[in-house]
């Protein structure tokens, strides 16, 4: 079947069409239809089915004859050492942590938080927990105990599995310490918490409260696969909104397993037995899809990395790793390339690595930049195939499927739309623009399987954020367009989110940290584009009338507060001080302008700017910090 009939064929059936796909997943009580449109425009896929994710995603590849095959390969650059774990492995080593769990009380739909670094066992805690039911959210270790907080409070954990330490370049990252902070900052406490102690550093437990994961699973039953309801959350992620306070993105248990399942075959062109590598961090969804679940329900054997692109120790270890372990399928985000290329601009380390089984190359995160895309074409000689999605979304919105059909790659564009997803490109009224005309993308409702239903206690916002401004459609937050053989192109964000090396990072969130300076009467959080990272933040800061602190003191001190507050992936080191900030005549922060100038673009004065000689102060500001080069 070509991409065409595939996809024209999931708008037009798509009960046929998911029906069909969900006959791959191992169901406890297979469903009865696929979607349930009753709630609309809320709606869910399988919800009357009874499944298990880590059945699927484990037990059933062991019980099918693949016990000895590896599950899970960790390969640490940064601590020399690779180990690989099989299926057969992985399951006892599951069943055994989710026991001990449950032995402490943690059942089918109590939440559980993971904080830990890129190591087995994040992905042993995120499948203990799908294996009672329990829902897990992950908390990315490159956030500050303040965001780790938030996050207990707003998903009443009844446990936190945690690892000692994390383990960046040149400095190993405490998490006990940040534990015990968010623990004691939050308002909700939980029953108890799981400590992986890495040799690296033994943390110090608070006795009956803290156990460590070793001695704590010491004797205990193995638990069983728990049957859950297709709807039942299988995780929440945490993802940054325009506020301050992320947005719970909840993941529905059965959807997930298919469409994820449908994705391996369908767009990355792996099966059993291949080995799937995605750079990124078990935090983000990325490493939710491609790094534990999808890889494992397709019976793939998946790379647990725990390095950098460049320095741990050089710009050919992404290459080594490929080579190493035969990887088939490599996906990581542009800002990674960027960080080889330019180390290695001749792709010298390239040659030096057999790369024979790698199939092709998957970018998302991020816009892949043409100059990225058509260095990695060059060097690697495989498809480069660029695809777009959200934390939201779980999976492809749109994308070149391998699996089916390579269509011709257009560089700067991740291809088309991947099934189920209706995908239009809106003015601000709602109609459909032109191909061509950049516009706001939607999707048309329903949204296809594994796909967020809603968010963690906060329908209003759920809503809001995403139903209201378009009627019958999902908004997606990004702008972009459509050309005339339908392929898409991702342009920016349509809100205050940037995207600061393949991390979503809110504005508004470090705009909430550095009002909260003493010194700071207002401010303005920008991004402003960086060659390496895509975008860096920037604020600007206005004194409080009668602070006369130094400004360089108030600017390090903000830097700081971030850095406490969010957490070093911010990355938010540029601020200046400014007397006034650009404004329209009802008040609103010109930021879009502050950007322009920022990046030497032309702009056009906006009409209802309120004084535009502001604009002067603020390039002058700028160049002071090297931007606004014209
Ligand atoms: N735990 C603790 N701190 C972390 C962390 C983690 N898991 N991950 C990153 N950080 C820290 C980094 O050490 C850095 O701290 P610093 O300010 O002390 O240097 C800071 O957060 C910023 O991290 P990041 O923006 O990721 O930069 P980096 O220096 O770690 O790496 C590149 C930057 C250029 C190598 C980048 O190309 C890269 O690979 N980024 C990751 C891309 C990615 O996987 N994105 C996920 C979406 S698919
Ligand atoms: P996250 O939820 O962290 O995965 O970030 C999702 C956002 O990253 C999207 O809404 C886009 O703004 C951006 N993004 C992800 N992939 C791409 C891509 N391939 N091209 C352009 N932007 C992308």
């Amino acid at each position: 079947m070509s991409y065409a009939e595939l996809y024209r064929r999931s708008i037009d059936d798509p009960e046929g069409f998911w029906m069909e796909q969900a006959g791959e997943i191992d169901w406890v009580q297979p469903p009865s239809k696929a979607l349930f449109a009753d709630n609309a425009p809320l709606y869910e896929w399988f919800k009357d089915a009874q499944v298990n994710t880590c059945w699927n995603a484990v037990d059933r590849h062991v019980e099918a004859g693949r016990g000895d095959q590896l599950a899970i390969i960790h390969d640490s650059p940064i601590t020399h050492s690779t180990k690989g774990i099989t299926y057969r492995e992985l399951r006892d080593r599951v069943a055994s942590l989710a026991g001990a769990l449950r032995a402490k009380g943690v059942e089918k739909g109590d939440r559980v938080i993971i904080y830990m670094p890129m190591i087995p066992e994040a992905l042993e805690a995120m499948l203990a927990c799908t294996r009672l039911g329990a829902i897990h959210s992950v908390v990315f270790g490159g956030f500050a105990a303040n965001e780790l907080a938030v996050r207990i409070d707003d998903a009443k954990p009844k446990a936190i599995i945690a690892a000692s330490c994390g383990l960046e370049p040149g400095r190993v990252v405490h998490y006990k310490p940040l534990l015990d902070a968010a623990i004691e900052a939050a308002t909700h406490k939980p029953d108890f918490t799981v400590i992986f102690q890495r040799e690296q550093e033994v943390a110090k437990l608070i006795e009956g409260r803290d156990f460590a994961w070793h001695t704590f699973q010491y004797g205990v039953e193995p638990a069983e696969c728990v049957p859950v309801s297709g709807d039942h959350p299988a995780y929440i992620l945490y993802t940054s909104g325009t506020t301050g306070q992320p947005k719970g993105v909840i993941r529905p248990t059965a959807g997930h397993l298919v469409a994820l399942n449908w994705s391996m075959k369908g767009l990355y062109n792996v099966g059993p037995g291949d080995v799937f590598w995605a750079a990124s961090d078990v935090g983000w969804v990325v490493g939710h899809s491609y790094i534990c679940y999808a890889p494992l329900i397709t019976g793939c054997t998946t790379i647990v990395f725990e390095g950098k692109p460049v320095g741990t120790p050089d710009a050919g270890t992404f290459w080594r790793v490929m080579q190493n372990h035969k990887v088939k399928s490599f996906f990581t985000a542009p800002t990674a390339l960027r960080a080889i290329k330019r180390e290695d601009p001749n792709g010298e380390f390239i040659k030096e690595y057999n790369l024979k089984n790698l199939q092709a190359l998957f970018l998302a995160g991020e816009r892949a930049d043409p100059a990225t895309v058509e260095w990695a074409q060059q060097h690697l000689g495989i498809p480069v195939i660029d695809h777009w999605w959200q934390t939201e979304t779980g999976w492809a919105i749109a994308g070149n499927p391998l699996g089916i059909e390579l269509m011709p790659v257009k560089v700067g564009s991740p291809t088309v739309p991947m099934p189920g997803y209706d995908v239009q490109v809106l003015d601000e009224g709602g109609h459909p623009l032109p191909r061509g005309e950049l516009g706001a993308i939607a999707i048309k409702l329903p949204l296809p399987p594994g796909t967020l239903p809603t968010l963690w206690n906060a329908e209003a916002r759920f809503k809001k954020s995403y139903l209201e401004h378009f009627p019958g459609y999902y908004e997606t937050g990004d702008a972009g367009f459509i050309d005339a053989d339908g392929y898409v192109s991702i342009m920016a964000r349509t809100d205050d989110v940037i995207n600061v090396a393949g991390h979503r990072l809110s504005t508004g969130g470090m705009e909430e940290v550095l009002a909260s300076h003493p010194d700071v009467g207002e401010c303005a959080v920008i991004g402003v584009t960086d060659e390496l990272k895509g975008q860096l933040p920037l604020g600007f800061l206005c004194l409080n009338k009668g602070s006369n602190r130094p400004h360089e003191e108030v600017v390090k001190e903000c830097v700081k507060l971030v850095r406490d507050q969010i957490g070093p992936v911010a990355a938010f080191k540029l601020a200046c001080v400014v007397d006034r900030l650009p404004k329209t005549r009802s008040g609103k922060i010109l930021r879009a302008t502050m950007v322009k100038i920022a990046d030497g673009e032309s702009f056009k004065m906006p009409a209802t700017i309120d004084d535009p000689a502001i604009l002067d102060e603020i390039a002058e500001a700028l160049r002071g910090l090297g931007y606004a080069k014209a």
